[in-house]
């Protein structure tokens, strides 16, 4: 099957540009960044140049008609994906979206939509899908090796370098929920092997302030029972994220889930005590291979606009048991 290297035009020169996709394309056997665009022509002379990216556009409509462009990659602030999306849809481009899709149920179809009629290919940027080392954990699992799972707990921290002021503002998406709280949310039910039934939750900062949340503690059901923690946080001072899974025969624990470049997986049952090593998977790399396999054989490594709109729904479930302050069943 032949695959493509695809020329890119990223819109949104901002942090994952310059600290995750630049580096990672260049590590990446389908992808070169062939443009970028921004609203800053003294930034976009001096992004292109620093990267090697010999085409810049003021606008990101021409970059999606840019005939040196193959596909466009949307990573402007949550709230500022859906015209770009329909831009790409429109000039017959794939397109590759960071999450969350939109801020809207009603948005998001409209970006499916588009894209479909356009004929073009729809990928949500849900990197954590690219994590080997996470389906080794679905495996263990899987295997029976702890018994019936019946509760699972992810923590994580990572204070944020940058804050543009996009993320302050809960209105455009800007809080913890639709940053890592979405990856979280796309990651249980692929390791539990089951969706969830309800959700609870409390916000630091509370909504009603118009501010984006910096810590969230999510409590949630799955359909067959087990229960759900997660708790992210942007405003603790040291990264760490970690994952436990208790089941009816044993334990699973993980030692850090990122930011390291070997992962340690801890199963203990009647057998003792086995620890597992696994190294970290390239992941900003392997999702850009990832689009270029999936659009010369139509599968889906990567997240699907239909997932987009799912994770949009939950989203918004979510968000009305914070600010209700109530169980909120799932769909
Ligand atoms: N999957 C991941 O690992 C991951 C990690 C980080 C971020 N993300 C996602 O990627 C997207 C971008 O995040 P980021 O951290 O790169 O954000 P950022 O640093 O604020 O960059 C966003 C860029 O979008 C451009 N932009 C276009 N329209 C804009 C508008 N109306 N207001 C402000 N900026 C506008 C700005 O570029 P110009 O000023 O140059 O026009 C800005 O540099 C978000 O959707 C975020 O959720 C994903």
């Amino acid at each position: 099957m032949p695959v493509r290297r695809l020329r890119w035009g990223l819109v949104g020169l901002g942090s994952l540009a310059r600290n995750g996709i630049v580096p990672a394309a260049a590590r990446s056997a389908h992808a070169v960044i062939q443009a970028g665009a921004t609203r800053d022509p003294e930034k976009g002379r001096e992004f292109g140049q620093r990267h090697g990216i010999p085409r810049i556009h003021a606008r990101y409509e021409d970059l999606v008609t840019d005939p040196e462009v193959d596909a466009v990659f949307v990573m402007t602030p949550n709230d500022r994906h859906r015209e770009v999306v329909l831009a790409a849809a429109a000039a017959g481009k794939p397109v590759l979206c960071e999450k969350p899709l939109a801020m809207t149920e009603a948005d998001a179809q409209a970006m499916i939509a588009a894209c479909e009629r356009a004929g073009v290919m729809l990928r949500l940027g849900l990197h954590l899908r690219f994590e080997r080392f996470l389906d080794q954990v679905a495996a263990v699992i899987r295997s029976g090796a702890i018994g019936t799972p019946r509760a699972l707990s992810i923590e994580r921290t990572a204070p944020l370098a940058e804050r543009a002021p996009w993320r302050e503002d809960a209105a455009r998406g800007g809080g913890i929920l639709y940053d890592v709280g979405l990856h979280l949310l796309d990651l249980v039910p692929r390791l539990l092997g089951t969706d969830y039934a309800e959700v609870g939750g409390l916000a630091y900062p509370p909504p009603g302030g118009g501010q984006g949340a910096d810590t969230i503690s999510l409590l949630l059901r799955m359909q067959d029972g087990a229960q759900v923690a997660l708790r992210a946080s942007r405003e603790a001072p040291h990264s760490g994220s970690d994952l436990t899974v208790l089941g009816t025969a044993g334990m699973l624990r993980t030692g850090p889930l990122r930011w390291v470049e070997e992962f340690t997986l801890t199963v203990t049952n009647a057998e003792g005590e086995r620890v597992e090593r696994h190294p970290a998977s390239d992941l900003y790399r392997d999702e850009l291979d990832g689009f270029a396999l999936d659009l010369a054989d139509g599968g889906r490594r990567l997240g699907t606009g239909e997932d987009g709109l799912r994770l949009v729904r939950l989203a918004t479930r979510v968000e009305q048991a914070i600010r209700e302050h109530r169980l909120v069943p799932l769909p």
